[in-house]
């Protein structure tokens, strides 16, 4: 899975390397480029981030036909003869690919057995000598092999083709993975998001399924199983932002400081009179629904988590699922269910084929996302922006908050409950009080750094926030660490209580403090290093860290923010690529 990128026309290479750098959400074990010189196709590819490749191949490349990848290992480790583009046996083809394709090892087979040699372990490789051989077999009609070669493959792919026998065009072929095509002065281009071209193009043409063509600097022909297309526009009103550190050392940190303003922002745009994000019909129809089931992944099923909790105040059912393992194992409940999308990209495989179901179902959904522009909001029914300006960290911080706000919010125009906009203004003042005390969590952070072995315990509102501070501190600092319902602790965790963990314990419902104050008693005379995260009404014998008295519908938003700082801190000790954990993806866009 990964990001791919081609253009066509004039001095294309400037644009092509922005975009690398905007695609690199999509993976970042190793870029490449290729392009057409000297009536030869170049490939330049090696392991690492858009950065090290850049650093590497610092001079510019004049050339009018370029594609580009980040890429996030799927089949075949993240080394540089696996990196994208590859080249074809025979040398007349190099590819980009994003997706998967599942029965590639048969193919392979086949192909060495026709005298082909692979470089590579990846499926791509043999997309593209797949490719040659239908080329060189037959009759050298390039949009003729890319229908064959996709009558062949099983599986997901988007791709962009150089054929060196054309150099005045840039094929295609999408399949599931996303890829649109930008228009612009006298150049075209792919992409496999809006974001990655945005600032060179007037205009966007979607790519559905299984239609493939070519692009030339002013033409683009895209075709399906019934011939050419008419082509259809879409002027989209994306606004690029320019995003940089302003000074911050890292992006992390820079968003969680942003959260007090994402959270105004969303207030905001969702107070204001005759918003567009509520359609009316979502409005009138929400009453009919009597079920609300939340899907996503990561950071955003933990959101999720909360947004179900929040839900019983609208006296419907809810539940939250694991999209990987609701798309494998669809559950429906509710005689009029509606299904709540959350994903920050947009771009996230298991929530797209979660999705794909839903809609063959006719089934009701409404989207939280940070890019409307994305897979998921063409596949959704409703979509309700989440305000965050662009989130560069992989580690998502401001967009969890922003899902909760946004939710709560939506909860506040359907029930007109003003309370809610006065907890969230509460909220806004008790992080603005966190990140005024960070240095506290900073020497907290400074006492784990170097344990193996961090547990989070808490009891409802609290339980979902240990999730996401568990995850936090496993992306960014690579603590193995677990997040435990406290009454749960005494079932079995507790074995592996020793001085050598620390446990991170979190209050704020005053219902169930004593309950948790015991269970943290219970691993205090075990020998567990104690933090007690608080609110000023609550207090613990233990406190480490006070919060400001909130709300328990706000608690998240706020005891995030601990655990988004006490993350970044303990990477930062650790002194690890905290915007680029290893291993990870902003989105990953395969299943
Ligand atoms: C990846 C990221 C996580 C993220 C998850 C969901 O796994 O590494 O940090 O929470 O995707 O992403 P989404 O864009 O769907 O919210």
């Amino acid at each position: 899975m990964c990001g791919i990128i081609g253009g066509i026309g004039n001095n294309i290479f400037d644009d092509i390397k922005q975009g690398l750098y905007r695609l690199e959400y999509r993976g970042y074990d190793s870029v490449g480029i290729s392009y057409i010189f000297d009536n030869k196709i170049v490939v330049k590819k090696r392991s690492g981030n858009v950065d090290d490749f850049f650093n590497h191949y610092s001079q510019n490349v004049n050339c009018n036909l370029i594609i580009g990848h980040t890429r996030w290992a799927t089949t075949g480790i993240a080394n540089d003869i696996n990196a994208h583009p590859h080249l074809s046996f025979n040398s007349f083809f190099s590819i980009v690919h994003n997706g998967i394709i599942e029965n590639y090892k048969e193919i392979k087979n086949e192909l060495i057995n026709k005298g082909y040699a692979f470089k590579s372990d990846t499926d791509s490789e043999v997309i593209v000598n797949l490719i040659e051989k239908y080329y060189l077999d037959g009759n050298k009609d390039v949009l003729d092999c890319l229908k064959k070669v996709s009558s062949r493959l099983i599986g997901n792919f988007s791709i962009a083709l150089i054929d060196l026998n054309e150099p005045n065009r840039l094929y295609f072929y999408k399949r599931k993975s996303p890829l649109l095509v930008g228009v612009g002065k006298n150049k075209n281009y792919l992409a496999s998001d809006i974001y990655a071209i945005s600032t060179f193009c007037e205009k966007f043409i979607d790519i559905s399924d299984d239609d493939y063509g070519f692009i030339t600097s002013n033409e683009v022909f895209i075709y399906d199983g019934n011939g050419l297309k008419k082509i259809k526009y879409c002027k989209q009103n994306f606004e690029y932002v320019n995003n940089d550190l302003c000074g911050y050392k890292h992006y992390m940190l820079k968003e969680i400081e942003e959260i007090p303003n994402v959270i105004q922002t969303n207030i905001d745009e969702y107070t204001k009179e005759n918003n567009r994000y509520y359609p009316h019909d979502l409005l009138n129809k929400i009453n009919e629904f009597d079920c609300v089931i939340f899907i996503g992944c990561g950071s955003s099923y933990n959101a999720g988590k909360i947004l179900s909790r929040l839900t019983d105040c609208l006296n419907k059912s809810s539940f939250v699922f694991v999209a990987s393992e609701w798309s494998n194992y669809p559950k429906i409940y509710g005689k009029n269910p509606v299904f709540v999308i959350l994903s920050q990209s947009g771009e996230t495989m298991d929530d797209i084929k979660c999705i794909d179901i839903l809609n063959k179902k006719r089934y009701p959904t409404i989207l939280l996302t940070n890019n409307e522009y994305s897979t998921l909001a063409k596949k959704s029914t409703y979509v309700l922006p989440i305000f965050s300006k662009n989130e560069v960290a992989v580690a998502s911080t401001k967009t969890y908050v922003a899902m909760i706000t946004v939710y709560l919010l939506f909860i506040f125009a359907i029930t007109k409950d003003k309370t809610i906009l006065s907890n969230l203004r509460s909220a806004i003042e008790a992080i603005n009080d966190i990140i005024s005390r960070k240095n506290e969590i900073r020497n907290i952070a400074n006492k784990i750094k170097d344990l193996q072995s961090v547990i989070f315990l808490g009891r409802c509102y609290d339980y979902d926030i240990c999730l996401e501070a568990s995850l936090k501190l496993k992306e960014t600092a690579y603590i193995n660490s677990q997040a435990i319902p406290s009454g749960e602790l005494k079932h079995g965790p507790i074995a592996f209580v020793d001085d050598s963990v620390a446990i991170f314990t979190f209050f704020s419902d005053i219902n169930t403090f004593l309950a948790t104050l015991n269970n943290v008693e219970e691993v205090k005379i075990r020998g567990g290093n104690i933090y007690n995260i608080t609110n000023k009404s609550l207090k613990t014998p233990n406190d480490s860290f006070a919060c400001m008295d909130t709300d328990l519908r706000v608690c998240a938003l706020v005891k995030s923010v601990f655990a988004f700082y006490l993350a970044y801190y303990t990477a930062e000790y650790k002194k690890l690529p905290i915007d680029k954990p290893r291993n990870l993806a902003k989105s990953v866009t395969v299943d």
